[in-house]
């Protein structure tokens, strides 16, 4: 009788997925223990999601899974298989950068730049979400991304800027 769920699991055979990746279609081998985000940097080359802890707590990996904002070094590429996946790449349209880029951008929210594919990524799902309402609503929900060098402040501002202006006094 097997002990553990993954007794029967052969680690180095190769996985078929497809992988819907900012509109684009990928279909690739992976093996069961690749992670998503190492899937998307190694394997594809999108190196703007970031790896900081690879154990869930600075967020530095954050992606949108069919919308939501997700962790991807806590996530299995063969998880991701049919879903759709939005990278920092996949932001910016013809007409320029996401309206959460451009609130970045304008108040400052980044210094050294990298947490901000993460900041960003999960800004974006909060405001999808309707969860931007205040400053401490934001400062609640992105308490899993840590930024070493600005302090928040300019954070959060960019966050209440792009979901709503009214809503930062000096915005
Ligand atoms: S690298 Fe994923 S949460 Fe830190
Ligand atoms: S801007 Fe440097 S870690 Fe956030």
């Amino acid at each position: 009788m097997s002990d553990s769920v993954f007794d029967d699991v052969d680690v180095d055979t190769m996985i078929p997925v497809r992988l819907l990746i900012n509109g684009r279609d990928h279909e690739l081998d992976v093996e069961p223990r690749d992670l998503l985000v190492l899937t998307l940097r190694d394997r594809l080359g999108l190196t703007g999601t970031h790896i900081g802890c690879e154990t869930t707590s600075c967020g530095a990996c954050t992606v949108l899974f069919d919308g939501r904002s997700v962790k991807s070094c806590t996530v299995l590429a063969v998880q991701a298989d049919g879903h759709a996946i939005t990278t920092i790449e996949g932001l910016a349209g013809d007409d320029g950068l996401h309206p959460v880029q451009d609130a970045f951008r304008r108040c400052h929210g980044l210094q050294c730049g990298f947490c901000t594919p993460g900041m960003v990524m999960a800004a974006v799902s909060l405001i999808d979400e309707g969860r931007a309402t205040d400053e401490k609503s934001v400062r609640l929900a992105l308490k899993g991304n840590l930024c070493r060098c600005t302090g928040y402040h300019n954070i959060v501002r960019a966050v209440l800027t792009a979901a709503d202006p009214s809503l930062v006094d000096d915005a």
